[in-house]
């Protein structure tokens, strides 16, 4: 059990998120992403890669049934979406603010005293492709994020299933990448660097010497709150391209957290306080630095705002923080069934009830989504 000295040597905020006020706004925006001036971006890779040789197939029974349905789950990007619909994303953006009339957050209210204040609409409409610009940019940057990751599992996780298992996964992130690479040259209108804050945090995750890690990273919060941030998109937008991509790239990632949670659930079972501690910190700073990049800066500096002015709009919408907040929905239950919300006295639930996500602890796990062992590819199986 946890003493209460091992709670007394736990590192503060100031240490783990560099910053004391997890909503201190003005910290999250000063840290703005640009693109590597020699075109790559290098991290050092501490993990050592593990052979076995035990190629008993089956040993882990969840992981094998895992690995038969992926092999029948795939689907090909170029040949089952149809690119051949035109995409006006003027009209996109205009179509879905009145398909979501709850989403626009710029009331006058919200906009009184900034620069936004005197934009047209034309500007609100250019601060709307921006936007579509930015989030698929993230989207597809996290993606190489998790090819990286898993290509790193397929070497350094220690069971053959694991390993059998996680090449699938290889080949659908590389989808993944290809899918919103085509996207956003074919169909939206600029790129965006990666953001500071997801690229901190992969950083940390590929730099990690720890197999398990990875894991929990990517699989368990990385991709946790790509499944519900697909999701919210898939549900909101009016394109039916970007709707059927969404909706098979999630077919794909409700796999990809299952797995994640079925390979660490027994690890975690046998793991120390101390272990299990530094797996609760590791995750509370991925959750921050998710949350963080939610202030997509770049959009910000982009359209030329100045750091007060967003400040002063991000804290009067409210809607803006409800979206942050769901897109816990899919990690809290995850975390809660690997037993990290409750190990050491409780305190990743405690940091997650500061964050107001807790409320999600109670949703179905992942090992329970209906998309992680369907049969079949998503176009075999007409997913709408
Ligand atoms: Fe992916
Ligand atoms: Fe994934």
């Amino acid at each position: 059990m946890t003493t209460l000295d091992d709670r007394e040597q736990m590192r503060s905020n100031t240490e783990l998120i560099g910053r004391a006020d997890v909503h201190d706004l003005e910290a999250v925006l000063s840290v703005v992403g640009h693109y590597d001036e020699e075109g790559h971006h290098g991290v050092p890779n501490n993990c050592p890669a593990e052979f076995t040789w035990d190629y008993n197939k089956g040993s882990k029974p969840s992981l094998d049934k895992l690995y038969e349905k992926a092999k029948k789950a795939q689907w090909n990007a170029q040949s089952d979406l149809d690119w051949s619909i035109e995409v006006d994303q003027e009209a996109v953006v205009i179509a879905n603010a009145d398909a979501n009339p709850a989403q626009m957050s710029f009331t006058p209210d919200v906009v009184a005293g900034t620069v936004l204040e005197k934009w047209d609409e034309q500007r609100f409409i250019e601060f709307g492709v921006q936007n579509q610009n930015w989030l698929l940019s993230q989207f597809m940057h996290g993606e190489q994020g998790a090819l990286i990751c898993t290509a790193k599992i397929v070497e350094t996780v220690p069971w053959i299933d694991a390993k059998y298992y996680a090449a699938t996964q290889v080949m659908d992130e590389a989808r993944h990448v290809e899918v919103f690479s085509k996207y956003l040259d074919e169909k939206l209108s600029g790129h965006y660097p990666m953001n500071a804050h997801l690229g901190m945090l992969l950083d940390d995750i590929v730099a990690d010497s720890r197999w398990d890690m990875t894991y929990l990273g990517m699989q368990i919060m990385v991709e946790g709150l790509a499944l519900a941030a697909f999701g919210f998109i898939h549900m909101m937008t009016t394109e039916p391209l970007l709707k059927k991509l969404l909706r098979y790239v999630m077919a794909d990632e409700a796999r990809h957290v299952a797995f994640g949670v079925l390979s660490l659930q027994e690890y975690y079972q046998e793991l120390s306080a101390a272990e299990l501690r530094e797996r609760q910190e590791f995750a509370y700073e991925a959750a921050v630095r998710m949350k963080d990049r939610m202030a997509m800066q770049e959009v910000w500096e982009r359209m030329e705002v100045p750091t007060s002015d967003v400040i002063k709009v991000m804290q009067a919408g409210p809607e803006q923080d409800d979206f942050q907040i769901l897109l816990f929905s899919k990690i809290v239950p995850n975390l809660r069934k690997l037993g990290l919300l409750d190990a050491a006295d409780g305190w990743l639930r405690q940091k997650f009830t500061e964050m107001g996500a807790i409320a999600f602890e109670h949703l179905s796990d992942s090992t329970e989504e209906e998309d992680a062992f369907a049969d079949g590819s998503p176009a075999e199986r007409g997913v709408a």
